[in-house]
């Protein structure tokens, strides 16, 4: 009798997660595959409720967050955490997603003990290894170890061929987060939040970067307080990260702007649809650079580089740097200008058509039950 072959899927943070579980869907559906879920835990509330949303259960949870912790604690809990477990199941793949500090310590583990490791959105660059830091060195040191490349878009491929990947190894699958954002926005959807504010403009601000802490975040919100009290039709949101260093800033700098409103991070399903009714979007975070040209909603990248190029292609997207005379310049031109609003504000798909966890399941399931 043929053995099933063992797949393990392994995530730790919010936004892994969200582009994770509809893949963990789409491999448990497979006959041949025996599927399991490893949490390394590198978030703790952010990353349960969006398994919980999903409905996804972990087979093995790690739980390495603490409270302010440093790259060289994530590594190292798991890298050795991935050790044992490697060591007891066994894996036939593993497979890990995007550029966060759990996938790269994963794929290192999985390395060091010869297993076989799949990419899910392998490929994107900024070529500049200290924007967005860690997350440019992680991507590209898992491309050096991943035996398939799950590449987003033709560009993202472009990349991994140019730096000497076997074509026959990277397939262009589309984004497994739009995948997600096609099950959770829906047009009947409500809000208290969203009644109150019912009249404004809705500006929904997210910002996390490691690289932004400190002086490019304080520019981000003076710039983005200075706009927001200069302009009384609009309210902004802003479903804060949980890392204390980001809240100590907000609340310095924030607090106190009557129409910004600080609030705990939402839920998925919550924070999918407000993005849908949102007016503009500003932001340093790289899943929400995806989400937002399917949704025809323009977003202002408060950072230096993107390594998703085709949101700006497509016109959704404006690069607007760290510094707060570029955002503010930014953001006020988009709130005064109707045409400039209009050009930004259509839906486009660069990321993918919401089917890119089947892709990557049939050619899993071709590469090993056929
Ligand atoms: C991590 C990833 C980053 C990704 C981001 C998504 C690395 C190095 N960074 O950055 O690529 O964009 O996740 O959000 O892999 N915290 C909680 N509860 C949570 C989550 C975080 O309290 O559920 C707090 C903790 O104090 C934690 C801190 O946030 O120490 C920072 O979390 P960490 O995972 O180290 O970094 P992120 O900035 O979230
Ligand atoms: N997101 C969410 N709740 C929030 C803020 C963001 O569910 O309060 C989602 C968002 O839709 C996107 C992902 O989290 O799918 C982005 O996560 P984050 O910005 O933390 O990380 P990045 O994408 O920058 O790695």
């Amino acid at each position: 009798m043929k053995q099933n072959k063992r797949i393990l899927l392994v995530f730790g943070t919010r936004p892994e997660a969200i582009k994770m579980c509809p893949l963990v869907k789409e491999l448990k559906g497979i006959d041949g595959f025996d599927v399991k879920v490893c949490l390394t835990g590198q978030h703790k509330e952010m990353l349960y409720s969006v398994t919980k949303h999903f409905e996804v259960f972990a087979d093995y949870d790690l739980g390495i967050m603490r409270s302010g912790q440093g790259l060289f604690e994530i590594t190292e809990r798991i890298t050795k955490g991935m050790r044992s477990l490697l060591m007891n199941l066994s894996p036939d793949i593993v497979l890990v997603h995007g550029d966060t500090t759990t996938a790269f310590a994963t794929a290192l583990a999985c390395f060091y003990m010869k297993i076989p490791v799949g990419h899910v959105e392998a490929g994107l660059r900024t070529y500049d290894a200290q924007s967005p830091y860690p997350e440019e060195f992680n991507r590209r040191a898992i491309s050096v170890i991943a035996k398939y490349h799950f590449a987003p878009t033709y560009r993202a491929k472009e990349n991994l061929l140019s730096e000497g990947i076997k074509e026959s190894s990277v397939f262009i699958t589309g984004n497994t987060g739009i995948d997600a954002l096609f099950t959770t926005v829906r047009d009947d959807y409500r809000s208290d939040l969203l009644d109150e504010l019912s009249g404004k403009r809705v500006i929904l601000i997210t910002a996390h970067r490691r690289e932004n802490l400190g002086e490019p975040m304080r520019n981000m919100f003076k710039a983005i307080k200075r706009v927001i009290s200069e302009h009384p039709d609009t309210a902004a949101v802003y479903p804060i990260h949980l890392n204390p260093e980001v809240r100590r800033i907000a609340d310095d700098i924030l607090k106190d702007e009557e129409r910004i409103r600080i609030i705990e991070p939402l839920d998925v399903f919550d924070f999918h649809n407000l993005m849908a009714r949102s007016y503009l979007i500003l932001t340093d975070s790289g899943g929400i650079q995806e989400e937002a040209p399917s949704l025809g909603v323009p977003v202002i990248v408060m950072r230096e580089t993107t390594e998703r190029p085709e949101g700006i292609s497509a016109g959704t997207l404006k690069l607007a740097g760290v510094s707060e005379d570029g955002i503010y310049d930014s953001f006020t031109r988009l709130l005064n200008s109707d045409e400039e609003y209009s050009k930004m504000a259509k839906a486009q798909n660069p990321y993918g058509d919401g089917n890119a966890s089947r892709r990557i399941a049939d050619i899993l399931k071709r590469e090993f039950t056929d």
